[in-house]
């Protein structure tokens, strides 16, 4: 069902992506060692992801990091690990004969410290026993204090274990092309080649497509959907959040607000800088020298240009903004009530 907030596994719940499906399965079955599925929020990233993986059917390890903290430790990061190879049935017997993994029923107990604990490396190379993808999802998040650990040991992995695939997916981009570094030649995946596939937001037609599906299937009338895609744009995520609410009965406007407070609420994580330059980027301020006059005039101050330009590039590493455009309608709307 199209009306379903929760990402899609399954490809009869996923509309279209036929063609990105196509190519993640290809680089899949080619055995590439490194895949990174891209797109802003909401474009349905963890959804193709999760439906590639099934379609291809065979051992993956799934990985979540979303649910990392800025600075997280190797505890943190092995317990993710430990609940994705518990999940994982069809690779546990190769684990129970490694030092420092245990397996406990259906439960794999990873040692993250002390003498005879299990290196990702290491981990690594018994997976590769069989196929297996290492699936990570919001892999910029593993950016931070770990960071050189867990990237030498995918290096390891890219060179040494022709069976593993690591595929990646993020919604803040840069970050994640930061994080991985084939561009920076300290990084130990530096040079390394990798397979993007890279998911656009609909077209209009697809969109309105996409939504008179989604209604037909709850028996709903076609009428305000070319509204709905007129506020929503062609982004998957935004269509069924507000498509769902607007079969429900919930008027448009109300609709709209909601969402609109949903990314307003996302972007009070941002500092205080970085807010200043979306509302200026939510007023038209086009260029440079806009950009600066604007949030000199909205702090009283002068503003170092080093500091703005900061602010201005980790809002394009985040997705948010390109060429002083939002990328997000709702987002640009939010930015007005910021
Ligand atoms: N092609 C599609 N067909 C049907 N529903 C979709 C499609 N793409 C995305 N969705 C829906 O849109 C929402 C967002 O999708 P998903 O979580 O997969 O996106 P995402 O890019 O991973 O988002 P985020 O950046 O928040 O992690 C979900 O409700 C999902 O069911
Ligand atoms: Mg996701």
């Amino acid at each position: 069902m199209i009306l379903d907030e929760r990402p899609k596994s399954r490809k009869e719940d996923l509309f279209d992506r036929d063609e990105e499906l196509g190519l993640l399965l290809k680089a899949i079955r080619d055995g590439k060692p490194l895949i990174l599925l891209t797109g802003i929020r909401r474009i349905g990233k963890t959804s193709v992801f999760q439906v590639a993986l099934n379609e291809w059917g065979g051992s993956s390890v799934v990985l979540d990091c979303r649910k990392l903290k800025e600075n997280y430790g190797r505890k943190d990061l092995y317990s993710l690990l430990s609940g994705a190879l518990s999940r994982t049935e069809k690779i546990r017997d190769l684990l129970s004969k490694v030092q420092g993994v245990s397996v406990v029923g259906n439960y794999v107990e990873l040692k993250w410290g002390g003498e005879r604990y299990v290196s990702l490396a290491d981990l690594f190379d018994h997976l590769n026993e069989r196929k297996v993808i290492v699936a990570i999802d919001e892999a910029q998040k593993l950016r931070g204090p770990l960071s050189s650990e867990v990237k030498d040991a995918i290096a390891h992995a890219y060179d040494y274990d022709r069976n593993v695939t690591f595929l990646l997916t993020g919604s803040e981009v840069g970050l994640l092309r930061e994080f991985l570094g084939v561009d920076d030649e300290g990084s130990p995946l530096f040079g390394r080649h990798y397979v993007e596939v890279e998911l656009s937001r609909f077209t209009r037609e697809k969109s309105e497509e996409m939504l008179r599906k989604g209604f037909a299937e709850v028996g709903a009338e076609e009428g305000g959907v070319g509204e709905l895609v007129d506020a929503f744009d062609g982004i998957p995520g935004w269509l069924v959040f507000a498509g769902l609410r607007y079969v429900q009965g919930k008027p448009i406007e109300e609709v709209k607000d909601l969402a609109s407070k949903l990314a307003l609420n996302e972007m009070r994580g941002l500092s205080r800088r970085e807010r200043e330059v979306l509302k200026c980027i939510g007023k038209g301020r086009k260029g440079w020298k806009a950009m600066k006059e604007c949030v000199e005039e909205m702090e009283r101050s002068t503003v170092s240009t080093s500091v703005l330009d900061r602010a201005l590039r980790n809002l394009e590493k985040m997705s948010l903004v390109r060429d002083y455009s939002f990328l997000d309608p709702v987002y640009e709307e939010a930015s007005k009530r910021l």
